[in-house]
């Protein structure tokens, strides 16, 4: 268990905006140096980079649905950092594609795509980041997965099934890296007001999904990030192989 904070070099995937912002905020305070990845909203992650406190901070754009890029990502942070301690897998792809509503062109087209991005990106980042959080004496992994994953995801099966496909990822690495010292946890939020929710919290949608919580409401990005926080906090290291729903009593899995 590492409680020496002081240092800590994080990778921070989708750090543009959303959760990846808040979350890439809370490392920051707790003393990391943060390389806040963005796709391709520039700006907004300068936004994001604006937000942190200290000093060190980077930003690496990389495409995450391009294998080569994935791959290297972990290795440019590394190398902007001087190391890494901490990966979070945060960036994702919500895309509707109904089996009966799109032809199969498309239908293809769309799993290869979310897939991609919220499936492989993180297994290609995490084989790379491997050898630097191992050389560091170990650190954390935390992968961003759903509540899609066990409650399904009717509209959106590339979804669902690419976050389910997540949280084995991390629960194999679990055990795969323990013996790095590295500790690996994923994250099932329900809805979280973000862009990613923007349309489902809309008008009379927003009504009924605020409703699926006895709490009547989504979750705040921030509320992801303090969990983020807890679990890289070194007090929380038992955690590893483990998912956390993070769901406000909306969706119960025994
Ligand atoms: N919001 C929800 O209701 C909810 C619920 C459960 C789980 N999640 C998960 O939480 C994570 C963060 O979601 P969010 O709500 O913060 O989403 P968001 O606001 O839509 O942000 C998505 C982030 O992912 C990045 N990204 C998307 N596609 C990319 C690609 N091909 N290459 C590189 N970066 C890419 C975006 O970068 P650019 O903007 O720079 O392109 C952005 O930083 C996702 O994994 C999502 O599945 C969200």
């Amino acid at each position: 268990m590492k409680l020496e904070h002081g240092a800590r070099r994080a990778l921070v995937t989708g750090a543009s905006r959303g959760i990846g912002r808040q979350i890439a905020r809370v490392l920051a305070e707790d003393g990391a140096r943060v390389a806040l990845h963005y796709g391709t909203q520039r700006a907004m992650a300068e936004e994001s980079l604006a937000l942190l406190p200290g000093t060190g901070h980077v930003l690496l754009q990389a495409d995450l649905a391009d294998e080569a890029q994935a791959a290297a990502l972990a290795h440019r942070a590394a190398e902007a950092l001087g190391g890494l301690d901490l990966v979070v897998n945060n960036a994702g792809i919500f895309i509707e594609h109904p089996v009966g509503q799109v032809d199969a062109a498309t239908w293809a087209e769309r799993w290869r795509h979310i897939l991609a991005v919220n499936l492989m990106a993180p297994a290609l980042i995490i084989h790379a980041a491997r050898p630097y959080l191992a050389e560091a004496g170990g650190g954390h992994i935390v992968n961003i997965g759903s509540r899609g994953a066990f409650r399904g995801e009717p509209s959106a099966p590339a979804y669902g099934a690419s976050k389910a496909g997540l949280h084995g990822l991390g629960q194999y690495m679990a055990q795969a890296l323990a013996p790095d010292g590295i500790f690996v946890v994923n994250l099932a939020p329900g809805f979280v007001e973000t862009e990613m929710a923007r349309e489902a919290l809309q008008g009379e949608r927003g009504v009924a999904t605020r409703a699926q919580s006895p709490l009547n409401r989504v979750a705040r990005a921030e509320e992801i990030a303090e969990t983020v926080r807890f679990v890289v906090s070194g007090r929380a290291d038992w955690l590893t192989g483990g998912t956390i729903d993070l769901n406000g009593a909306s969706y119960l899995r025994s």
